[in-house]
């Protein structure tokens, strides 16, 4: 099999993307993208996997896949570069969903632990729906239908890749290779993995409020860092901190360069000298908080900027995204047509198996 890089990855519209979703994959996204390292780049909205647990609130997914296209733009992807679309419009991942599902085992579905937080997380238990239940198999589809060598997400999406890889493996192993197996890209820097809500808690999730958004204005990202969780023991300035579980340097830790002391903090030469400080004692919440809020603004103001710039013509991003869903929809035909031969489901357009039985029947006549 050629040996060419596809990127592929997509996000759930379930809201406004936030800075959990910039740091963990966005931005490696469009680095990614504007490398120009990869022979094909796909980004789409998973407007039918957000449906799997939203099944009675489509106004809420509908509206929020504008928001999360208005997110792509404003962070720099560019349609030029990569296709961005919608999964509902490409019928064809129905189709490869339906066959992955016999390669599948419910026990293996019930193992996903991903699910498994998920189905707690909704209070599930008693009635999961068979569509929940089996996104990781959909997903596999999604993943495989742009034959996506690298598939840049979260650490919680580790184990929907898993999957995906255990589904190419068994479908190869019994129809020929057909399924290209993907590739899990994680962001290298651990305070990225899964940055933490502004309270501390361990994700970032709109149910809870403690999200800082991509699209937010200046003063809600100064309110939501001034008032973020740090060490509940330190108490006066001269008390030694504690970074471990920090709030604010956690974020430090995912969002700093060594130029943002040079602009905002120069008392300081880097962020293990803040560190150090702040543990022995003498360093206010306040100064580091402050410091923090200028780099969240640095950092958020220009994409903030843009977006305006996009939400200016709403029409033209739908056209971006029927066009982008048109480019996805040929790519993923392409591999179902592989799928349907290799499973011998290809009947009208294989002319030799319909002359080699019309020989045999007639030689039995
Ligand atoms: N499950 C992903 C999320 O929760 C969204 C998603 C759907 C996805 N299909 C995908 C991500 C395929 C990467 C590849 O955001």
């Amino acid at each position: 099999m050629k040996k060419e890089k596809i990127i592929l990855t997509g996000d759930r519209p379930t809201g406004r993307l936030h800075i959990g979703h910039y740091v963990g994959s966005l931005k490696g996204r469009v680095e990614l993208q504007n490398a120009g390292d990869y022979s094909k780049m796909f980004v789409f909205i998973a407007d039918s996997q957000a449906l799997t647990d939203n099944i009675d609130n489509p106004e809420k997914v509908r509206q929020n896949v504008i928001e999360v296209a208005l997110d792509y733009l404003a962070c720099g992807l560019d349609p030029e570069k990569a296709t961005i679309f919608i999964q509902s419009q490409i019928p064809e991942l129905c189709e490869l969903t339906f066959y992955y599902m016999d390669l599948v085992s419910v026990s293996r579905l019930q193992r996903n632990p991903t699910v498994k937080t998920e189905i707690q997380m909704r209070n599930f238990e008693a009635s999961i729906p068979v569509g929940f239940f089996t996104y990781p198999i959909s997903q596999a589809a999604d993943i495989t239908a742009f034959r996506a060598t690298t598939v840049p997400v979260g650490e919680d999406q580790e184990p929907m890749l898993e999957q995906a890889r255990e589904i190419v493996r068994r479908f190869n192993h019994i129809y020929g290779e057909t399924l290209v197996e993907p590739e899990i890209l994680l962001p290298q820097n651990a305070a990225c993995l899964r940055l933490p809500g502004t309270d501390g808690k361990a994700k970032m999730s709109k149910s809870l409020g403690n999200c800082i958004y991509l699209s937010d204005t200046a003063d809600e990202i100064q309110k939501k860092v001034m008032s973020m969780y740090t060490d509940p023991g330190h108490i006066r300035v001269q008390d030694p901190g504690k970074i471990e579980g920090n709030t604010v340097f956690t974020y430090l830790d995912a969002f700093s360069r060594p130029e943002h002391f040079e602009r905002y903090l120069p008392d300081y030469p880097n962020l293990a000298e803040l560190k150090a400080h702040y543990q022995r004692g003498g360093l206010g919440d306040v100064k580091v908080k402050r410091f923090l809020n200028a780099i969240m603004q640095e950092t958020l103001e220009p994409i903030r900027n843009r977006r305006k710039e996009f939400e200016k013509d709403i029409p033209g991003i739908y056209e971006m995204l029927r066009k982008g869903c048109e480019v996805a929809r040929a790519a993923a035909a392409d591999t179902l047509s592989d799928v349907k031969k290799a499973m011998k489901i290809n009947y009208f357009d294989d002319k030799e198996l319909i002359e080699e039985q019309a020989r045999r029947f007639a030689a039995n006549q």
